[in-house]
C-alpha cells in the first residue's frame, strides 16, 4: 500500500501541483491551512507525513506542528519555508519537526526527504514493536510442563513452524490456549511480523466487524475517519482470533472468504484488499457441537482446523503441577517482593488432589494469594485459600462435577475404596484393564 501524505498550503496552485507530482508514489490529501489539516488528520488515520507551509492564515505551520505533538499523533511533520521564516523553521525542528525545505522547492530534494522521513518513521515503530516482542518472547518460552500432553503440543508447534498452516486451539478456560498461540507465532515463518489478537466475544457484532476488517470514512454514523482493521494490521504476521466460537454468522462468512481468497473489504467500502495473514484461533467451546446445532458454519470449521491442538485441563496432567508451582512461585515471590524459599509436601499434595476447574489461571491465583498471605518463608497448607481445604474434605473433585473426567475419577476412586485398595478387583468391577486403571490413577496423581 502507498504511504499517505497531507499537503498543507494556502496557495491552491502549489498544493495541487505538489499533490499531482507526488500522487505516483503516495496517496495524497490536501488542506488550505492548519485548521483544515487538523480535520484531515482526524478523518484519515492513514496519513503518515504532513508537508506544510509555514505562513498561512487561520493556523500556521508552527501551530499545526504544536497541535500534532499535543495530540500525540504518530505523523512526521516537514515544513516548507520561505526565506523570511528560515529561522523559525530551524526552531520548529527543535520542537519536533522532522525537517524543513526551502522555497522554491527542489523536487529531487523533496522526494529524498519524504523517503527518508517514512523510512525513519518505520524504523522507529519497528523498534517499539521489537522491544514489545522481546518482552512477549520471554513469556512464549514459558510453556511449563513435561507431561506427554505438553510434549505433544510442542511437537506439533515444531512440525508446523515452517508452514503458515491455520491452527485451531481448543481447551477449557485457563488451560493456556493463548500462551500456546504465542509460542506458535514466535516459532513460525512470520515470527518477525506482527502478532495481533482479537477477542471475538468481547465486542458487539457491528463493532467486531469494523474492528476486524476496518471501515471507510462515513460507513456508519460516527465513522468520522477511515480505520484499518486488525486483518490489515496483521499483514505479514499472525492474527489470533480468541473465543472464535462466539463469532456471529455474518462475520463467519467474511472470515471464510478471507481464508479461501485472502481478500476482504472494509465495512462500507468497495475496494477489495488483499493481505498475507496467518490465522490462529482458539475456543473453550465445543465447535463440533456448535456445527451440529448450526450455530457455526461447517465449511469455516474445516478451514480453521487444518491443524488442531487440544490443550488438556490441568487435572489431566497433574504431573506438571510441581513444575508449574515452582515456576509461578518464583515469579510471584519476585513480583511481591517476598522471601519465600519453598512449599511444604502437604501443600503440594493438596494442590495435586484439587480439581482446578479454572485450570492454570486458577492455580496461579491460588499461588499468588498464598505468596501474598504467607507470613514466614515457607508455604504450608494454612497459607492456601480456605476453599481448597474445605472443598477437599467434602468433595475432592469439586462441587460442580459435570465433567466426564471428574465423574470417571470419582467412580474409579469409589470402586478402589470399596475394594479396600485392591486394584485387580477394582479393575474387574469397573470392566477395565489393570493397566488402564494404573494409567488413570497416575493421571489423577494418586500414589500407587
Ligand atoms: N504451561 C504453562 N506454563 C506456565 N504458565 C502457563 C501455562 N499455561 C498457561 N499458563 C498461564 O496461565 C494463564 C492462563 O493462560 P491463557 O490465558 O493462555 O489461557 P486460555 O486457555 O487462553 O484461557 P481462557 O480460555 O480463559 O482465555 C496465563 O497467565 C498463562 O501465562
Ligand atoms: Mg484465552
Amino acid at each position: 500500500m502507498k504511504p499517505s501524505i497531507l499537503i498543507v498550503d494556502d496557495e491552491k496552485s502549489i498544493r495541487d501541483n505538489l499533490a499531482k507530482y507526488l500522487s505516483g508514489d503516495y496517496t495524497t490529501y490536501t488542506a488550505a491551512n492548519g485548521r483544515e489539516a487538523v480535520r484531515e488528520l482526524t478523518e484519515n488515520s492513514d496519513i503518515e507525513v504532513v508537508l506544510s507551509d509555514m505562513k498561512m492564515p487561520v493556523m500556521d505551520g508552527l501551530e499545526l506542528l504544536q497541535k500534532v505533538r499535543e495530540d500525540n499523533r504518530d505523523v512526521v511533520v516537514i515544513l516548507i519555508t520561505g526565506f523570511s521564516t528560515i529561522e523559525s523553521a530551524v526552531d520548529a525542528m527543535r520542537r519536533g519537526a522532522y525537517d524543513y525545505l526551502t522555497k522554491p522547492i527542489d523536487l529531487n530534494k523533496l522526494e529524498i526527504t519524504l523517503k527518508n522521513a517514512i523510512e525513519n518513521k518505520k524504523l522507529k515503530s519497528e523498534n517499539i514493536l521489537l522491544r514489545q516482542r522481546i518482552r512477549e518472547k520471554i513469556d512464549a518460552t514459558s510453556l511449563v510442563g513435561k507431561s506427554e500432553r505438553i510434549k505433544e503440543i510442542l511437537d506439533i508447534v515444531d512440525r508446523v513452524s515452517s508452514t503458515k498452516a491455520t491452527v485451531l486451539i481448543q481447551g477449557e478456560s485457563g488451560t493456556g490456549k493463548e500462551l500456546v498461540a504465542n509460542v506458535m507465532h514466535y516459532n513460525s515463518l512470520v515470527a518477525d511480523g506482527p502478532f495481533i489478537k482479537v477477542n471475538c466475544s468481547a465486542l458487539a457484532e457491528g463493532v467486531l466487524e469494523s474492528e476486524l476488517f476496518g471501515h471507510e470514512k462515513g460507513a456508519f454514523t460516527g465513522a468520522l475517519y477511515m480505520k484499518k482493521g486488525r486483518f490489515e494490521l496483521a499483514d505479514g504476521g499472525t492474527l489470533f482470533l480468541d473465543e472464535i466460537g462466539d463469532l456471529p454468522p455474518s462475520i463467519q462468512i467474511k472470515l471464510l472468504r478471507f481464508l479461501q481468497e485472502s481478500e476482504f473489504e472494509r465495512v462500507g467500502g468497495t475496494k477489495t484488499l488483499k493481505v498475507d495473514v496467518r490465522i490462529i484461533s482458539a475456543t473453550n467451546k465445543n465447535l463440533e457441537q456448535l456445527v451440529k446445532e448450526e450455530k457455526f458454519r461447517d465449511d469455516l470449521f474445516y478451514r480453521l482446523k487444518v491443524v488442531t491442538i487440544e490443550v488438556p485441563p490441568l487435572r489431566e496432567r497433574v504431573e506438571d503441577i510441581p513444575l508449574l508451582l515452582d515456576f509461578h512461585l518464583r515469579r510471584f515471590t519476585e513480583i511481591h517482593n517476598k522471601q519465600i524459599k519453598g512449599i511444604s509436601k502437604e501443600a503440594v499434595k493438596l494442590i495435586k488432589s484439587y480439581c482446578w476447574h479454572g485450570n492454570i489461571r486458577e492455580l496461579m491465583n491460588c499461588i499468588e494469594s498464598a505468596v501474598v498471605m504467607s507470613v514466614g518463608d515457607f508455604i504450608d497448607v494454612d497459607s492456601l485459600p480456605p476453599f481448597m481445604i474445605i472443598g477437599q474434605k467434602d468433595q475432592p473433585y469439586g462441587k460442580s462435577s459435570r465433567n466426564l473426567f471428574d465423574i470417571e475419577k470419582k467412580a474409579i476412586l469409589e470402586a478402589l475404596d470399596k475394594s479396600k485398595g485392591n486394584k485387580a478387583e477394582t479393575a474387574r468391577t469397573l470392566g477395565i484393564g489393570l493397566r488402564t486403571l494404573y494409567r488413570k490413577l497416575n493421571q489423577y496423581g494418586v500414589d500407587i
